[in-house]
């Protein structure tokens, strides 16, 4: 019987972490099997192979929320053998097996065919990350910013908010305060396109009051919790948070004084359950930037997965993670 090899995250007989191998099954209707050729690590991928991450559901289980790949075999007539895909959020690596394996079956309406100007090393440079950047940066440009507006990153190491700042250089934005704790960012972070990157105990204010000086127009925010609360009473009359996370808590505690006074807008991102048509938009319109080739990877194997992990969970792991499953596609 052929086998092919996954990362697998168990609880029985104890919490563990191994690469198992596999068999092959039979794909239902609607389902396609995939050659991973690459994958990523998120937070998400990181909070899912710990035992009180609360984001896997039934054990085991393969994490990976993002993979790209080609097609091996398809029970859908919209997919076929060769065709180079990629899948971001829905279920992957959380109540479905995920991209940390050779091969994966997944349900034919998670897949995107790549860009023809995005390969599947690119697409998982970018991943769920590149995707909800993508998803902050045009909510913003909905609610009006222009390339003159002054926008603070929170994050700006992690995945997401070093994608953010790439994508709001490449669209021409020039004032973007970086806000993040590790001085060992700061100069690939300038490089990135960040004209200031500063910790965030130097930008915010000792005393945060309700209502700030006016200093921020827009604010892509990774962290939540205080550090957001902190910023929202900076924002400038008219101005706009995309809220993508919360790596710095769930809380926030705020007034309402910046939305009734200064008409601030708080944008929720959500990049699971996006509508497919939109999906198939935001990857062309990242492929079309191409910013997967100036972000700060690293590239990993399945069996490198826990020492990854361990430094997103601890807060010191910097930019975006690759992971070569197996293939150049
Ligand atoms: N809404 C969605 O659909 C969606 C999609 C993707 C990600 N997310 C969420 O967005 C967040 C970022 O994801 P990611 O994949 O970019 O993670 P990541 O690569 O680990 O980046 C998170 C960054 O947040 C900062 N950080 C970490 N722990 C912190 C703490 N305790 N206090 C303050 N700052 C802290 C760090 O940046 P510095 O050291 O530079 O400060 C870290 O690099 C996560 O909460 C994730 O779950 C949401």
């Amino acid at each position: 019987m052929r086998t092919f090899k996954k990362f697998q995250v168990a609880k029985e007989p104890d919490f563990q972490l191994k690469i198992v191998q596999q068999e092959f099954s039979e794909l239902a209707d609607n389902e396609v099997l995939v050659k991973v050729a690459y994958s990523d690590v998120n937070y998400k991928d990181a909070l899912a192979s710990t035992e009180s991450g609360n984001v896997i559901r039934n054990y085991p289980m393969t994490p990976g929320i993002d993979l790209s790949g080609t097609v091996v075999k398809s029970r859908d007539p919209r997919f076929k053998s060769g065709d180079l895909v990629l899948v971001t959020g829905y279920g992957l690596g959380v109540t479905h097996p995920g991209g940390y394996s050779e091969y994966q079956i997944v349900p034919s309406d998670w897949l995107i065919l790549l860009p023809e100007n995005l390969s599947t090393r690119q697409a998982m440079i970018l991943g769920t990350a590149g995707f909800t950047a993508a998803l902050a940066v045009n909510a913003l440009l909905k609610q009006g910013m222009s390339t003159d507006a002054h926008i603070v990153v929170t994050g700006a190491s992690g995945g997401v908010g070093s994608t953010a700042i790439a994508l709001l250089r490449k669209l021409g934005f020039t004032s973007i305060t970086a806000l993040s704790r590790k001085q060992e960012a700061n100069d690939w972070l300038k490089q990135l396109g960040a004209s200031k990157v500063l910790h965030p105990a130097d930008f915010l204010p000792e005393k945060p009051k309700p209502l700030g000086k006016q200093q921020i127009d827009y604010i892509i925010d990774t962290v939540g919790g205080n550090q957001l609360s902190q910023l929202l009473p900076l924002l400038s009359y008219d101005g706009a948070g995309a809220l993508c996370g919360n790596a710095g808590g769930i809380e926030l505690h705020t007034t309402v004084l910046p939305f009734i006074l200064r008409n601030v807008q708080l944008i929720g991102i959500d990049s699971v359950n996006v509508a497919h048509e939109n999906r198939v938009t935001v990857w062309q319109q990242l492929a079309d930037l191409a910013i997967a080739d100036d972000l700060h990877v690293q590239e990993i194997t399945l069996e490198q997965l826990p020492a990854t992990i361990d430094q997103l969970l601890s807060g010191t792991h910097q930019g975006r993670t690759l992971v070569h499953v197996g293939g150049q596609e």
